[in-house]
């Protein structure tokens, strides 16, 4: 998790990498630093705390003159957030200087070795052993840069995304990637280098997304070498042109990313089915589906990986295929599923979530199914990503940058991908009729004009949000298709108010939770038409006979749910198994307002990071 950014070129680096980390912050906040090299010094400034803090500090200590520069974002593994513990490191000498985003296992033991011959350590980290350890292979052995990053990465388990420099030879800059990613911007007689392309989309369209496994040499005004780092076979590099463009992943007028990403919804999800459904003709396109058809109908059982929201949309999609398709469905947890044993055949096809497509655990998940023999399906937001890539087919699901921590539109469009997906399976498997078909992509194509209705009670769950603000704890219920809603709508309470919040299967609530309920307890539960409506009237009486505070998220005109629970907020109805997609709506901005009056960071949450590339 971390961000890294590096310039070479002839432009002032300073401005370009500090750009670059502030973009990056959503993959870690906790510190940052930034090494710039002025022609005849290199001088490095970090800090714990955010790269505004940084900015702050290094603008008062060290010149920001130079044409080369790398930068780092830190969410810490090795070490706590601290200033010595940011990146970029030095080596011994002060030659070499590194940025790191990933972990060596292996880094206790390379230590010991490096101390037995003198090497000393100023950090907790695995980065500074990393730095060293190449330091110590162009000492011994004689090499250049690229041949010595080379030798000690064969050296290391773990996984990164590094950049190394080396101030004796400052015209070039050393790249390597294993289970991070790493983007080379490449522009006119300058490279940039990022985890992602963001940093650099107002300078270049034009990128190569290093491999796993490829190590590059990138020299000023000359070009990129690129090597497989285990046996240095030259690869010859994709240059890919970028679709991404600066609005995308500025804020546009909201106050956070998150805002900003709620309401992208009905453009989100317009973005996801645009030009795949095609309701005139009663047909859906989907070419990662189409082209494996048979592979995918003929599943014997689909097994959904993901983590968090992710998992919260794979749930959805389990109850969707299963009514729709007919086709058996477990979900799991990638964290769970990768480390137990699981039963896995080849008739098996396994579905992995994921919005940045970088999810540690939902890559091994991956893996693993398909060294058992499984076909893998990707379902991720971020383009050229590595899951996206790890997989043997996908369907991407077009809703721009996400940016803020907690995802919202990452999740409502997850789940219109994997309708449409059960949707083409039920009709390639005569498990619906021409009719219900139909109806399914008028209802779909409906859905964001009913989101940009349920958007509407902005104002009213503010005010609901300023009652309950200084509620210690709350309980989501929810059934059906719903209750994967009530879980998600939890987990945004917790990540972005820090306030404990649980999700349950609002018949599950006898069974324990609701020992928990009295006055003090806020109880959200989603009550709208179809389904298991009158159960849901039922588990309401229950919650209010023990003085449960009731938040309900109800059908537009709905009465008897307003009449037991103490505020409604209305969504229009929908067709039951699309309801997630609007009720999610008023839970996404009840848990935004309330962050905000806390004063919460709101889009970098405490000890997260948008981007899990750690296990
Ligand atoms: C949700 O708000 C979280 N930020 C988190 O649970 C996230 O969904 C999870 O880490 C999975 O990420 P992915 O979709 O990028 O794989």
């Amino acid at each position: 998790m971390c961000g890294i950014v590096g310039y070479i070129g002839h432009r002032d680096a300073y401005p370009v990498v500090l750009k670059g980390l502030q973009r990056l912050e959503y993959r870690g906040y906790d510190s940052a630093g930034i090494a710039i090299y002025d022609g005849e010094e290199l001088k490095l400034c970090k800090t714990q705390g955010k790269v505004a803090d940084l900015k702050e500090k290094l603008e008062n200590t060290i010149t920001t003159h130079g044409n080369v520069a790398i930068g780092h974002t830190r969410w810490a593994t090795h070490g706590v957030p601290n200033d010595v513990n940011s990146h970029p490191h030095y080596s011994n000498s002060g030659d070499l200087v590194i940025i790191h985003n990933g972990i060596i296992e292996n880094y206790d033991a390379l230590k010991k070795e490096l101390q037995t011959r003198g090497y000393t350590f100023k950090s907790d980290t695995d980065t500074e052993v990393l730095v060293n350890l190449i330091e110590d292979v162009i000492l011994k052995e004689n090499v250049k840069l690229g041949k010595a990053v080379q030798i000690a990465l064969n050296q290391t388990i773990g996984a990164y995304a590094i950049a190394v420099y080396n101030k004796s030879k400052p015209d070039e800059i050393v790249v390597a990637r294993l289970g991070s990613p790493l983007a080379i911007g490449v522009g006119e007689d300058e490279f940039f280098i990022a985890s992602d392309a963001s940093p650099f989309i107002e300078f270049t369209k034009n990128a190569i997304y290093l491999e796993d496994g490829e190590m590059a040499v990138i020299r000023r005004n000359k070009e990129v070498k690129v090597r497989k780092i285990q046996d240095d076979t030259l690869v010859d590099p994709y240059l890919q042109e970028l679709q991404l463009n600066l609005e995308q992943i500025e804020k546009g007028g909201y106050d956070h990313f998150m805002l900003k990403e709620i309401h992208e919804q009905p453009t989100a999800i317009k973005d996801t089915y645009r030009g795949r459904m095609l309701p005139d003709e009663g047909l859906i396109r989907m070419a990662g589906v189409d082209d494996n058809l048979e592979r995918i109908a003929n599943a014997k059982r689909i097994l959904i990986v993901a983590c968090g929201t992710s998992w919260h949309a794979g749930l959805v999609a389990e109850y969707i295929f299963e009514e729709l398709a007919r086709i058996p469905v477990e979900v799991e947890y990638a964290s769970e599923f990768r480390y137990r044993n699981p039963i896995i055949s080849e008739k098996d096809v396994i579905i992995a979530i994921s919005q940045s497509g970088e999810t540690a655990d939902t890559m091994a998940a991956i893996k693993l199914a398909k060294e058992k023999g499984a076909f893998a399906f990707g379902v991720c937001n971020v383009v050229g990503s590595s899951i996206s890539r790890e997989t043997n087919a996908g369907a991407y699901t077009h809703a721009g940058p996400e940016i803020g921590v907690a995802s919202t539109k990452a999740f409502t469009t997850q789940i219109t991908v994997l309708t449409l997906m059960a949707l083409k399976l039920a009709k390639h498997n005569g498990t619906i009729s021409n009719t219900d078909f139909r109806t399914y992509l008028q209802e779909l194509e409906l859905v964001p004009g009913k989101i940009e209705k349920a958007l509407e009670a902005d104002e009213h769950i503010k005010y609901i949000s300023d009652i309950y603000k200084d509620a210690r704890n709350c309980l989501y219920l929810g059934r059906g298709f719903n209750f994967p809603v009530a879980l998600e709508g939890a987990l945004k309470l917790k990540e972005i108010s820090y306030i404990h919040a649980e999700g349950y299967p609002a018949a599950e609530m006898k069974h324990g939770p609701i020992a928990l309920i009295d006055e003090e307890m806020p109880v959200v539960v989603i009550a709208t038409k179809k389904g298991h409506y009158e159960k849901v009237v039922s588990n309401i009486q229950e919650i209010k006979s023990r003085k449960g505070k009731i938040i309900a998220i109800v059908t537009e005109g709905d009465t008897e749910v307003r009449e037991l629970a103490d505020h409604v907020i209305e969504v229009p109805e929908t067709i039951e198994p699309l309801t997630p997609l609007v009720t999610t709506i008023p839970l996404q901005l009840l848990s935004y307002h309330i962050a905000v009056m806390l004063g919460k960071n709101v889009d970098q949450p405490r000890n997260l990071a948008k981007s899990v590339t750690v296990e």
